[in-house]
């Protein structure tokens, strides 16, 4: 992840082959149960920080690095939208109760259509982040962006060349956990068969 930026514009071809990406993301059913709002220009990028963040006249130095993304995505879900495709004749779930879904696939599938977007910045040599819209700001963006009810903001993507002095991330102050602590084979918890390092 990204948290500095320099103010150089992103190519919007790349913002396009990104957001292209991202619709080839898996989704359940086939359902495509997303859509993405694309701030690129200085007034769009600069209400949503002024709507999200805390004093933008005074940015924090992560704030201040954020902020200079030229280009910022909310991939958006729609529960609504996996519960319609849902209820269609080859998925049989006519009464749309959600007490069926197992897991929330809609926000699965826009989170990972979010990480095709993230990829995407990166195989261009650009920067990018990942991070959440805070609970309490949520409603102020639909509103002042136009998003209709039935899709949320899962989170938002910023997009742009990278720059020096960015705020170090959470990897700085907490260590990776060993692949061996997480991952369990055959039953949970029993003792790991060493096996060599993949060289990557
Ligand atoms: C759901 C989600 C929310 C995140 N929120 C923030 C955030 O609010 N601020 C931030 O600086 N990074 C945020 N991140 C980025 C994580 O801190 C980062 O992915 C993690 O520390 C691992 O670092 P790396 O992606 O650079 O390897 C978020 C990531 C995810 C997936």
């Amino acid at each position: 992840m990204v948290r500095s930026y320099s103010t150089e514009p992103v190519d919007p071809a790349v913002v396009d082959l990104a957001l292209h990406n991202a619709t080839r993301a898996p989704n359940a059913g086939f359902s495509q149960g997303w859509a993405f709002l694309v701030l690129d220009t200085p007034d769009d990028v600069g209400l949503f920080w002024s709507l999200t963040a805390d004093d933008v006249d005074h940015p924090d130095a992560w704030l201040a690095g954020m902020m200079r993304a030229p280009v910022v995505i909310l991939p958006c879900s729609s529960k609504a939208a996996y519960l319609r495709r849902y209820a269609e004749a080859d998925k049989g779930w006519a009464d749309q109760d959600e007490a069926r879904w197992p897991k929330p696939f809609w926000d699965m599938d826009t989170a990972m259509a979010s990480l095709l977007i993230l990829q995407t910045a990166t195989d261009a040599g650009l920067g990018s982040c990942f991070i959440g819209v805070p609970a309490d700001k949520d409603a102020a963006v639909r509103r002042s962006f136009g998003i209709p009810d039935e899709f949320d903001p899962v989170g938002v993507v910023t997009i742009g060349h990278p720059a020096s002095g960015g705020v170090a991330g959470s990897p700085t102050r907490r260590g990776r956990k060993p692949v061996a602590d997480v991952v369990h084979r055959g039953r949970w918890g029993t003792q790991q068969e060493h096996r060599p390092s993949p060289s990557v």
